[in-house]
């Protein structure tokens, strides 16, 4: 019997996606095959503690105090492979080996590059998307100007820090009018689940939009609304060479696909697959693939469209690298409409993430300079 491999599935984290995180987790830990794998749950709670336990997740779920739970992290020293109980002595003993990690985090501080950052140091297998990947797939602003890049259309925006629109508000407001016109949307770059988003169809609601992204990020992305649109969004599945799922359709119960209408009334309805023209379909699919290549992804994304009704007019929304992973998410359920299981998803993810820490591993990391260049 083969060794099984022992997955850390990282949950939970220090942004205001935390509690999506968490629902996340609990369908990839109880899918994961345990013929095939040692399952090893790792919390991090809001203020970025670290738990390892089988507790963790209940206990995130129910908010309890964990400061007296034992804490274990992943240290960046790739001789430790796994997690070390952090001790007062603060000796550091490796208390559970780890073969590979799937972080299961959505937004900054597990979805931008940041924990990727960590996995690297420690050099450990993990899925999906490397440190660039995350970042850019996280930051709207890079990201649609890499999409511009690579021919692919994005809706017309303006974005500028924050402070900035706190010292030249009218002058702000004037080009944002002139350029995007009303409705427009306001966004905080690195961010997802809506959080900070808002439709605004007035200057008042602009100004209220634009201060209350501004609690979430330093930079403030405005987009010109784009009308009458259906939500269409395609599954990415790969390393260097890609599959697209079929493109599945959401139907937000509000005026946009807020937070509310993602997790909270239950009244959204998602088609798969979405009933578009085949040639349509072909397009969707392949602007995925050219934007998962594009913002250098690995592993999974899911790609969001917004289609015109008439005349089919594509505009890619944005890109999610680490996207909702409940069983009733549109990432998985994309894949299952495409002919692949919920558990052969996380197989093939898992497989990723190894052949990708491979490849990587042929790599040069030392130089042999000329002797005679110091002489
Ligand atoms: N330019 C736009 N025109 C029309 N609707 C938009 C536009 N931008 C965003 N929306 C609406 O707002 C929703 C959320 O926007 P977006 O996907 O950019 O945010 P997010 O927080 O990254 O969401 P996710 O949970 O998918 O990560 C979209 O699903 C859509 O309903
Ligand atoms: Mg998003």
């Amino acid at each position: 019997m083969a060794n099984k491999i022992r997955v850390g599935v990282v949950f939970g984290g220090r942004s205001a996606e935390h509690e999506v995180s968490l629902a996340s987790a609990t369908s990839v830990i109880k899918a994961l095959d345990r013929n095939k794998y040692e399952v090893i749950p790792i919390g991090i709670s809001h203020e970025g503690r670290w738990l390892s336990s089988g507790e963790a997740l209940r206990l995130l779920k129910e908010g309890v105090d964990i400061r007296n739970q034992p804490e274990h992290i992943l240290v960046p020293d790739p001789r430790k492979q796994g997690l070390v109980p952090l001790q007062n002595s603060g000796a550091a003993v490796t208390s559970h080996a780890v073969d590979v990690v799937f972080p299961v985090i959505h937004g900054p501080y597990g979805e931008d590059g940041t924990i990727q950052g960590l996995f690297e140091l420690a050099d450990i297998p993990y899925v999906g998307s490397g440190v660039l990947g995350s970042a850019v797939g996280m930051d709207k602003v890079v990201q649609k100007q890499l999409l511009r890049q690579a021919d692919i259309p994005v809706a017309p925006d303006l974005w500028f820090p924050y402070y900035e629109f706190v010292r030249h508000q009218k002058r702000i407001l004037a080009s944002i009018e002139k350029k995007l016109r009303y409705p427009c949307f306001v966004k905080p770059p690195n961010m997802g689940s809506s959080v900070g988003i808002s439709k605004a169809h007035t200057r008042e609601e602009l100004i209220a939009a634009i201060h209350l992204a501004g609690e979430f990020d330093r930079t403030i992305l405005v987009e010109r609304g784009i009308p009458n649109a259906r939500e269409i969004e395609c599954s990415v599945l790969g390393n260097e060479e890609p599959m697209a799922s079929v493109p599945g359709e959401i139907i937000p119960s509000n005026e946009f696909y807020d937070y509310d209408a993602k997790y909270v009334d239950g009244k959204s309805k998602a088609e798969i697959p979405a009933k578009l023209p085949k040639a349509v379909v072909k397009r969707i699919q392949d602007y995925s693939l050219r934007a998962f290549k594009a913002l250098d992804c690995a592993g999974m994304a899911r790609v969001d469209f917004l289609v015109q009704r008439k005349g089919t007019k594509i505009t890619l929304n944005e890109v999610n690298t680490i996207p909702g992973f409940t069983s009733i998410s549109m990432y998985p359920k994309l894949w299952q409409a495409s002919g692949l299981s919920y558990p052969e998803l996380l197989d093939k993810l898992i497989t990723l993430a190894m052949e990708r820490h491979e490849s990587k591993k042929n790599l040069k990391t030392t130089y042999q300079p000329k002797a005679e260049w110091f002489k």
